[in-house]
């Protein structure tokens, strides 16, 4: 079964789970198609996080999350005097970390794969050349893109026909460059990225552009092979994405504070279990914005903030009938043990019980708008996910502090959540999403609504959803919420602003009456679900 955010990539996918491919081999080929097929989501220009449960038992988070190139500083993003650019951080060549992608999958693929990396990267490397047929959705984010690319020449090549109008829905969408990157790293493997062609090509663009990624940051770069964060939920057990993700230790830590509650009891979209989510969300991000940034560069307090005694003291804070604004930080260090120290998303589980949840990222819809000369690589943004600015909100509304400043070397703080449940060992449910911050409080509603509330998984994904993340103080609703239960909210002291999800979730739940899995893609976009 694969769920991922695109149609194609699914297919791309499924060609290889049906030629004997395990789940790990699949989920390449889906990434590396999604970098084609839904390329303002993710690409090779970019960064994903890796979980995997084998069958075997093993489980391994891969971190393929961009990196501060080694000429970044703290302050690179202020300006300095009025007229300069406030947006450096989201479009132009000085946002893109050192991206991650095709080092992480090629580690995953060595390690846990079956089949050749130049195999995994064909099915891409296809819809690259003979391209595909733009759906709405892709062309309303061309138009709504359009004059960000208006000063990329690479980009306009690719995303504009020949009069130089944006392409149209029902246009074909063909990335010759991207093809022949594809191609050069079929046969030179992904080194071709690192120290090859490609690299040069990115390094020369860097020079006469502005920007800062050089050759040696792109042949430093390695993906790591990091342990999982480890929780538990109602008898099922959680592993999920340590950091530099905030993800899985966040998405661990609202499920302690909720696991008190009787949420089934008090039912889904009802204004109690409503407030009690909201109120477990806005704990973890003050938490997040205080103790959250690159382990490499500040101790993290991991097993703390997942301990469930802190989350015992935590939930103190928590009235069951009143809204508390902008709470301080939790002290989580006491919960430490004292020898322990330690935007795409798409879910794939095989026959032989492996599993893959992986999130991937450019971060921001086309990220910087910019495309490499000669590779058709669009650059990430992901440069704006450090704190750019003391006390500025990055683009997802986030304030962060000082363990999340740039630093040469240093990764930028991620909220990608690829979270796998299981049951007696076994995966149950397989999830992660889109969304920025929304990914950690989705994905969390998404396992509430399975778990507590009965609904099956496509339920759990499309049900209306909440989101709080402490500042702003305001608790985000969609409008398919009741009105009297808003109105309840803000009786409790909440201020509810309604609008769009901004998030996607992709979803499988393994069928424990007959065998075999549900997948879901979420219906608030345009992906699919496919099985076997
Ligand atoms: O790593 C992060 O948290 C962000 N760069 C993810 C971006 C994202 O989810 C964009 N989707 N709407």
């Amino acid at each position: 079964m694969i769920a991922s955010a695109d149609s194609l990539a699914t297919q791309a996918g499924m060609q290889i789970l049906e030629r004997g491919g395990n789940a790990v081999d699949a989920a390449c080929a889906v990434a590396m198609a999604l970098g084609v097929t839904e390329g303002y989501s993710s690409g090779i220009g970019g960064g994903c996080f890796i979980l995997l449960h084998m069958a075997d038992g093993r489980q391994v988070a891969i971190d393929g999350r961009e990196v501060a190139p080694a000429k970044s500083s703290r302050l690179m993003f202020v300006p300095r005097k009025p007229t300069d650019r406030t947006d450096l951080s989201l479009y132009s060549p000085l946002a893109a970390g050192v991206p991650g992608e095709v080092a992480a999958f090629d580690l995953a693929v060595r390690e846990y794969g079956t089949m050749p990396f130049a195999e995994l990267l064909e099915p891409a490397r296809a819809l690259a050349d003979t391209g595909f047929v733009l759906d709405e959705y892709y062309a309303s984010t061309i138009a709504l893109y359009k004059d960000k690319f208006a000063t990329d020449p690479a980009s306009r090549a690719v995303y504009f026909d020949a009069s130089g109008a944006p392409l149209a829905a029902n246009a074909r969408l063909i990335q010759s460059d991207l093809a022949a990157t594809f191609r050069r790293m079929q046969e030179n493997g992904a080194a071709e990225f690192y120290t090859g062609e490609t690299a040069k090509q990115i390094a020369a663009f860097m020079r006469a552009n502005g920007g800062i990624i050089n050759e040696s940051d792109l042949a430093a770069y390695k993906p790591q092979a990091l342990e999982p964060v480890r929780g538990s939920y109602r008898g099922y057990d959680i592993i999920s994405m340590p950091p530099p993700s905030s993800g899985g230790i966040h998405l661990i830590q609202i499920l302690n504070l909720l696991e008190d509650y009787p949420l089934s009891y008090l039912g889904a979209g009802s204004s109690e279990s409503m407030h009690l989510l909201a109120e477990s969300m806005n704990l973890a991000f003050a938490d997040r914005a205080e103790f959250l940034g690159d382990p490499a560069f500040t101790p993290v307090p991991t097993e703390a903030l997942i301990n469930k005694a802190y989350a015992d003291t935590l939930r103190k804070k928590i009235s069951r009938s009143r809204h508390l604004d902008e709470p301080a930080a939790g002290d989580p260090w006491a919960f430490l043990s004292s020898i322990d120290h330690h935007t795409t998303h798409f879910c794939v589980v095989d026959e032989m019980g492996n599993a893959a949840s992986v999130t991937a990222t450019v971060n921001t819809p086309f990220a910087t708008c910019i495309t490499v000369p000669g590779t058709g690589i669009l650059l990430n943004n992901e440069m704006d996910d450090f704190v750019t600015e003391p006390g500025k909100p990055n683009f997802f509304g986030l304030v962060g502090k000082a363990v999340n400043e740039i630093e040469p070397g240093k990764k930028p703080l991620s909220s990608m959540s690829p979270t796998i449940l299981l049951r007696d060992g076994k995966p149950y449910f397989i999830v992660g999403g889109a969304g920025g911050p929304r990914i950690i409080t989705a994905s969390v509603l998404a396992i509430v609504n399975a778990l507590d509330f009965g609904m099956n998984v496509q339920a759990a994904v499309d049900y209306p959803r909440l989101h709080q993340q402490w500042k702003p103080n305001r608790v985000f609703v969609e409008p398919e919420h009741p009105f009297d239960v808003r109105r309840s909210l803000e009786a409790m002291g909440h201020t509810v602003e309604v609008g769009s999800a901004r998030s996607r979730i992709q979803a499988i739940q393994a069928d424990s009456l007959r065998g075999g899995w549900f997948g879901a893609a979420d219906s608030r976009g345009i992906g699919a679900a496919l099985g076997y």
